[in-house]
């Protein structure tokens, strides 16, 4: 008999190769390579499902068919609800949720929910599901792990929505490769995505995600599915939130805002009163209004700079990226004779919320400015921009919605970047174009 072929996949980026490698050269990832027979199904590149060619009316019948989860602030996220045959993945790290939240939409959805689940008992759900206060018939649960008998249950139990919890769990006997290996969880996304897109049955697939934040498995699940939810928040605080990061069927950067409680997750319908309610005005904080898409979030930006205590100053950061933090540093140094190379410097975006937008530079920047002066800014004030290398400040996007967001919350003043005039009434708007100028204007 011939020896079966291998090949060695890196298990973050999908990368393949005839060797063992220490490290990917795709992604760069150490000691990522696992050993993979070789798939005896087709795999490898193929569309994912069979389509149809029709007029653009009759494709948009499709959008205007859409389906509520049974939360509003979800719903809007998405778009409007689920579209017909849409794939959605929803991953975060283990113990923030997901399952508590797909559970509460199965019990809330209108139609039939099959919901799979390879992690837990069906008991185990079910004990979840009484704790929630959830006893509807039409749930089904179904634990198991095995792709083929699932595509069965699928087929007989004909569900309006079915869940995939979580995709790392299940195998399809087609492969020798172990589940949760790329080719598995690659092999699991296709075969489900194909039928969900011929049934028209919208999909929630749980990914689960690694210590670094990265969906576990490949980064081709992202492109396989329709829209990926990502489930942020700390496990030991009670808010969570749920970021839109790809939707083939809405905009991104949408957020829907929930908090954990003893009965599971509750809609949070005013999240920028819930972000800046512990706020102490003092020094070092500063409101932030973020957005990424048409929600706009008030966000408590804290700093504080204090001398270093070893050699080498540390430099540390919660919800900012920390390599963007020595940049700022830099800028301030050199633009607004801001110095912090013998401090330690920490920053932090209250309640956890990761920001990613570079509009809230301006804000981190602000915040060290004022611990280290330890001057209070404003009580009133909101800061947003981006910072260039020369110390400019740059225009960003969504410069109104922030605007209102903050005069709704009763601040009354904003330093914003030049040149995109805008104004709302009854709030004094700084237009600046440096950082040095807003160190002056404050400090
Ligand atoms: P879970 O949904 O199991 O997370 P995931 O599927 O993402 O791994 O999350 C469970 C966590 O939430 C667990 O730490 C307990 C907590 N929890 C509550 O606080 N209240 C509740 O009503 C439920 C069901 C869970
Ligand atoms: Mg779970």
């Amino acid at each position: 008999m011939a020896k079966p072929s291998t090949r060695h996949v890196c298990q973050s980026c999908g990368y393949v190769s005839v060797r063992w490698l220490g490290r990917c050269p795709s992604c760069g990832e150490w000691n990522s390579f696992v050993e993979e027979t070789l798939q005896k199904s087709s795999g490898g590149v193929r569309a994912p499902f069979q389509s149809v060619a029709k007029p653009i009316g009759e494709w948009s019948k499709e959008d205007s068919a859409r389906v509520g989860t049974g939360f509003a602030n979800l719903d809007a996220a998405l778009g409007g609800g689920l579209v017909p045959g849409q794939v959605v993945l929803i991953a975060g790290q283990p113990g923030i949720g997901k399952s508590t939240l797909l559970l509460q939409v199965s019990d809330r959805f209108s139609g039939k929910v099959l919901y799979v689940s390879g992690e837990e008992s069906g008991t185990q759900i079910a004990v979840r599901g009484s704790r929630l206060g959830i006893g509807k018939r039409d749930i089904v649960i179904y634990p198991e792990t095995n792709l083929e008998r699932i595509e069965e249950v699928l087929e007989s139990n004909d569900p309006d929505l079915l869940v995939l919890d979580s995709v790392q769990t299940i195998y399809s006997d087609k492969l020798e490769s172990s589940s949760g290996s790329v080719s598995q969880v690659r092999e699991v996304a296709y075969r489900i995505t194909e039928i969900c897109k011929s049934k028209g049955l919208p999909v929630f697939i749980v990914g689960q995600i690694t210590k670094e934040g990265n969906i576990a498995g490949p980064k081709v699940l992202e492109h396989i599915v329709d829209t990926v939810l990502q489930f942020e928040g700390e496990r030991f605080n009670f808010y969570r939130v749920v970021k839109v990061v790809k939707n083939r069927f809405g905009s991104t950067g949408e957020v829907a805002v929930f908090k954990m409680g003893d009965r599971g997750l509750e809609e949070v319908e005013e999240p920028s009163a819930f972000f800046i309610s512990e706020r102490r005005s003092s020094p070092g904080s500063v409101v932030f209004p973020h957005t990424e898409g048409s929600k706009p979030i008030l966000l408590e930006v804290q700093a504080l700079v204090l001398p270093a205590l070893y050699t080498t100053p540390q430099r540390k950061t919660q919800g900012f990226d920390v390599n963007r933090l020595s940049l700022i540093l830099a800028i301030l140094e050199k633009e607004a004779n801001i110095f912090t190379r013998d401090s330690d410097v920490f920053v932090n975006v209250a309640g956890g919320l990761t920001v990613k937008e570079p509009a809230v530079d301006l804000a981190v920047a602000v915040a060290i400015a004022s611990s280290k002066k330890d001057s209070k800014v404003w009580e009133d004030l909101v800061v947003f921009g981006e910072l260039g290398l020369g110390g400019e400040v740059r225009a960003v996007h969504f410069g109104d919605i922030r605007l209102k967001e903050a005069k709704r919350f009763g601040f009354k003043r904003a330093i914003v970047p030049k040149g995109a005039e805008m104004g709302v009434e009854g709030m004094e708007v700084f237009s600046v174009s440096s950082v040095g100028e807003v160190v002056d204007l404050l400090f």
